[in-house]
């Protein structure tokens, strides 16, 4: 079994960014702006975005974080993501989900103008990953796509499982490993919660991706000898033996999965460092189009 080490992989391609960025900054370019939008207090979000910002400062990227309470009209927030767009400085939005049950979160995605769209979120950059055009993809599933190629594996022919229909991981995944590209032409089974007989799928999967977001859901006698297993899942559970009293833990019960597989992302620092180097990637290729095709 070999890990998949998304925390070293994710930091040496940041490198190479932190150095594409410094060179443009010296050449009298400003620098790429993510502008990022929190509503309310759920502490997870906190710390992602706070992941997000801190990375941005050590790439040379400007960052805005806006801060919004959680009984924020849907209207105050849909002013703060129009202002956004229309602010030249900015290149890149992202508001973080979950937004408060009141906030229409479609709304709010399709507010967001899709040259500035660095999630991959909208419908435009949602429609184009389908028809394999350039564009913005989903931070995740392109952060799982970029680890992949860099350990040189190859999804084509392989049978994958995505576990979740999300907007954000399993449905976007899906289509990327389903895509005649290089990184795709897997053959792919999207599975959810009215799939039968989820074990017996997953015991013929080549690759796993489990996107669910319940603790240790995924077992070993789930995983046949030899399958790359992939954990979006960043779960906190109670842990008496922890200072804190708690610990993160994937949808993967990584402690017996592990030992089957021939390769699998821990957690942490596995898929959640690869999320943030697609979303900086993206803000740098924002940044780009922002300068060619100027408004
Ligand atoms: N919530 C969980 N994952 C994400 C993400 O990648 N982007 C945003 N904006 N919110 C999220």
């Amino acid at each position: 079994m070999q890990i998949l080490d998304g925390a070293g992989v994710s930091e040496q391609i940041l490198q190479g960014i932190r150095v594409e960025t410094a060179g443009l900054l010296q050449q009298g370019n400003r620098a790429p702006h993510l502008a990022a939008i929190l509503v309310g207090d759920n502490p997870a979000s906190q710390v992602y975005v706070g992941s997000k910002v801190r990375t941005c400062e050590s790439l040379g990227f400007s960052s805005t974080l806006l801060r919004l309470p959680a009984d924020v009209p849907e209207e105050k927030l849909l002013e703060a993501v129009r202002g956004l767009n229309e602010d030249a400085r900015v290149d890149g939005i992202l508001v973080q989900l979950p937004l408060p049950k009141h906030i229409s979160e479609a709304v709010i995605i399709h507010a967001i103008d899709p040259r500035k769209d660095v999630d991959g979120f909208h419908p435009v950059s949602q429609g184009k990953m389908l028809l394999s055009e350039p564009t913005f993809l989903p931070a995740t599933p392109y952060g799982i796509l970029l680890l992949l190629q860099h350990y040189g594996i190859s999804p084509a022919g392989m049978h994958a499982v995505v576990i979740g229909r999300s907007h954000i991981v399993g449905t976007p995944m899906s289509v990327l490993l389903s895509r005649n590209a290089a990184s795709g032409n897997a053959t792919v089974t999207l599975t959810h919660s009215r799939t039968k007989d989820l074990k017996a799928l997953c015991l013929q999967a080549d690759l796993i991706v489990a996107a669910i977001g319940q603790p240790r859901f995924l077992k070993e006698d789930m995983v046949r000898e030899g399958a790359i297993v992939i954990d979006v899942g960043i779960n906190r559970i109670p842990d008496a033996t922890r200072k804190s009293g708690s610990r993160l833990v994937g949808d993967v019960d990584f402690d017996s999965v592990a030992p089957k597989c021939s390769w699998i992302t821990p957690v942490p620092k596995g898929v959640g460092p690869m999320t943030i180097c697609g979303l900086m990637k993206n803000t740098l290729q924002a940044w780009k189009q922002a300068q060619s095709k100027p408004e």
